[in-house]
């Protein structure tokens, strides 16, 4: 059954098992047009797993998917038709050069030569890859293969793009023009799902994100929206001297104040929930007679939720 959907990517109640591993545990999710969804979790949260039940290369377990308004399982070659796919692991032939893996695939893709041809010096100029453009595919470096990867997902001009760890192995430099590459696709209209365990990533490029953890979807949200479920913005206090730092931390825990103390450095960090909480701080430690260098205040960080979903999961699972 396929039915036109205001989500270009939608999948609900999907799950997926191998084995008696439940890798996808009836996972729901929406992407709507033109929109970028990162998909984050740990090592084995069921990521590649789904981002290959959404492209067709496994069929759920149950549950149901539709991608372009088709459905995974009953019309497979219609959603193939309308994506790009770049896995985890790169795809393309060693043997062949970097223009010609390109030129394949979109000969492949019913383009005219001349076509093909130009597609492919477009992409590998766009992926920094001309100069390497006629050497054997096996003589690049993995950063390289993953861009040439990442082209050949691109040639067909795909309505939805499924990246699956897109940036990892490339260096910093790649990995911006990796950002700038997937910013541009997405403002011609592109829909994209990807994975990634890039917390910055996941904050950069995507407007909505889920978190999956054993197969789960822990959590999901804009970013903003994430991080002011884990709340609480954090003030950091430097202090002078380590002997100052343990005094300091052992008086604001006195007045109440949950403290962590860095090991490496005389900050501590507190919780901030009411403009109070920093005043009673600084209050504190004039009045202990404490001198400090530094008082910063920051928001939470996709890490603080990613390191906070992780626990709570970890602690449902040690619970069962
Ligand atoms: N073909 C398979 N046969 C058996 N188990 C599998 C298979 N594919 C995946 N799994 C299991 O399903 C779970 C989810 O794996 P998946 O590859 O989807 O995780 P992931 O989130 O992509 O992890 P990573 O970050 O390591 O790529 C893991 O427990 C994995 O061992
Ligand atoms: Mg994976």
């Amino acid at each position: 059954m396929s039915r036109v959907s205001e989500a270009v990517v939608e999948a609900d109640e999907v799950s997926r098992v191998f084995d008696g591993v439940r890798a996808l545990d009836r996972v729901s999710l929406r992407v709507p047009r033109g929109r970028v969804l990162g998909l984050l979790g740990h090592n084995g949260a069921g990521k590649t797993t789904l981002v290959n039940v959404l492209s067709t290369v496994l069929p759920p377990t149950s549950g149901s998917a539709r991608v372009a308004g088709f459905d995974v399982t009953a019309n497979p070659a219609e959603v193939r038709a309308r994506i790009g796919l770049t896995g985890q692991f790169a795809a393309v032939e060693d043997k062949l050069s970097g223009l010609d893996n390109l030129v394949l695939v979109a000969r492949l893709l019913g383009a005219r030569r001349d076509h093909a041809r130009r597609r492919a010096v477009e992409l590998l100029e766009r992926f920094d890859l001309t100069a390497a453009s006629s050497r054997q595919v096996r003589t690049y470096s993995g950063g390289m293969r993953r861009r040439l990867d990442l082209a050949v997902s691109l040639v067909g001009k795909p309505d939805v793009l499924f990246l699956d760890e897109p940036s990892t192995g490339l260096d910093p430099v790649s990995r911006l023009a990796l950002w700038q590459v997937v910013a541009d696709m997405v403002a011609e209209g592109t829909t994209v799902l990807l994975t990634t365990q890039y917390l910055e990533e996941a904050d950069r490029l995507a407007d909505s994100i889920t978190v999956l953890a054993g197969g789960r979807v822990v959590a999901s949200g804009s970013a903003d929206e994430l991080k002011a479920a884990v709340g609480k913005r954090s003030a950091h206090v430097t202090l002078t001297s380590r002997q100052d730092a343990d005094r300091a931390a052992e008086g604001l825990r006195g007045r109440g104040l949950r403290v962590d103390a860095d090991p490496a450095r005389p900050v501590l960090s507190t919780p901030v929930e009411a403009a109070n909480d920093l005043a009673a701080v600084v209050r504190y430690l004039d009045e202990a007679r404490i001198e400090f260098s530094g008082l910063d205040l920051t928001e939470p960080t996709l890490d603080d939720v990613y390191m906070r979903l992780a626990a709570d999961q970890a602690g449902v699972g040690r619970v069962r």
